[in-house]
């Protein structure tokens, strides 16, 4: 009787350690602890037990109940706690924190609107320094000595020296040519000083696209086709256009392009100054004597150039009235676009 005691309990221990389900645990319990299990059946037997082993017998009985009893219910719990669902670390029903997220500035949703517009039509955007030489500002561009830009009242100078803060992006149009031989086909994006008062028009800071085509046999049609093309994706494809002869000293024949004021529909409005037009772009065929600076031979290329303001479509296209709310880094303004 000791040694059946004994066999069922080594072979209860082991059967236990196989289980994996709620099932196998079911069929264990009937195999061993229900009333037709094994366990019950020794003490079935107890009753055929010589009466002074009985009670050293029974205790056997009783500590294998016990003991299978709590390991089968230990294993029942630890199953069943697998089963459940985990338990989050947070409460899911609590609403979430809004995260406010950034937006670009105007200004650069603007910049990058030129960049994608003009890489799709062949041309590699290049930077130049915000602080430039006096060669680079003016002299290369073939600005007088005495042209009224290059005056105090116009241009920032570093204190003592010919050094300026650049009034426009058209001298990174010399030192890319200086760098690489035609064709050479870039714009140049990028932030520009002047020494103005500062009113609602205008900030002694802003910012200009210039860009720049040279190769052989360029033409003032491809110019044309090319500003219009871009002023078409801007501003959209019905737009009204004409050009106007202009002068800059670095082009030669020189053209504004307008555009028929989208604001009055070219009526006449306070926006565009009851003309009806509204300038858009600076532009002209690259002067010979800018090629010669930069050592090209003007009998053998040509090129045309061209130099857009960003703030100031940016402010007719959102009805901003004043320049400085760009520049004020007020997230109210900022958020709106
Ligand atoms: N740099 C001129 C300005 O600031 C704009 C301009 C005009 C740029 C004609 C050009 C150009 O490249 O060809 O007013």
């Amino acid at each position: 009787m000791h040694e059946k005691i004994e066999q069922i309990k080594r072979q209860f221990f082991a059967d236990i350690k196989q289980i994996k389900s709620l099932d196998d645990l079911e069929k264990l319990r009937v195999k061993y602890l229900a009333r037709k299990g094994a366990v019950s059946d020794l003490f079935e037997a107890l009753k055929d037990v010589a009466a002074e082993e009985k009670p050293k017998i029974g205790k056997l009985l009783n500590d294998l109940r016990s003991s299978a009893q709590s390991e089968f219910e230990r294993l029942r719990g630890e199953i069943e706690q697998a089963l459940k669902p985990k338990e989050l670390p947070f409460d899911i029903t609590l609403p979430g924190r809004p995260k406010p997220v950034g937006t670009k500035h105007p200004v650069t949703q603007s910049m990058d609107e030129f960049k994608r517009i003009f890489v799709g039509m062949g041309f590699s955007v290049v930077h130049g320094p915000e602080i430039e030489s006096d060669y680079y500002n003016f002299e290369a561009l073939n600005f007088p000595e005495d042209h009224p830009a290059r005056d105090m009242q116009d241009t920032f100078f570093i204190y003592g020296t010919k050094v300026v803060l650049r009034t426009h992006t058209t001298p990174v149009q010399i030192r890319i040519m200086e760098k690489q031989k035609p064709p050479v086909r870039a714009i140049m994006p990028g932030r520009v000083f002047r020494n103005e008062a500062v009113s609602p028009r205008s900030l002694v800071l802003f910012h200009q696209v210039d860009g720049i085509y040279v190769d052989k046999g360029v033409t003032f049609s491809e110019l044309k086709g090319t500003v219009v093309s871009f002023a078409r994706q801007y501003y959209g494809t019905k737009i009204e256009y004409r050009f106007r002869p202009s002068f800059f000293p670095f082009t030669e024949p020189s053209a504004e392009m307008d555009i028929r004021c989208y604001i009055c529909g070219g009526k006449g409005c306070r926006v565009c100054k009851h003309s009806g037009w509204l300038e858009i772009v600076g532009s002209g065929m690259v002067h010979p004597h800018v090629l010669k600076r930069v050592g090209y031979d003007p009998d053998e290329v040509s090129g045309f150039a061209f130099g857009f303001g960003v703030e100031r479509p940016l402010m007719l296209k959102y009805d901003i009235n004043d320049i400085r709310l760009l520049y004020e880094n007020d997230v109210r303004f900022l958020k709106q676009f």
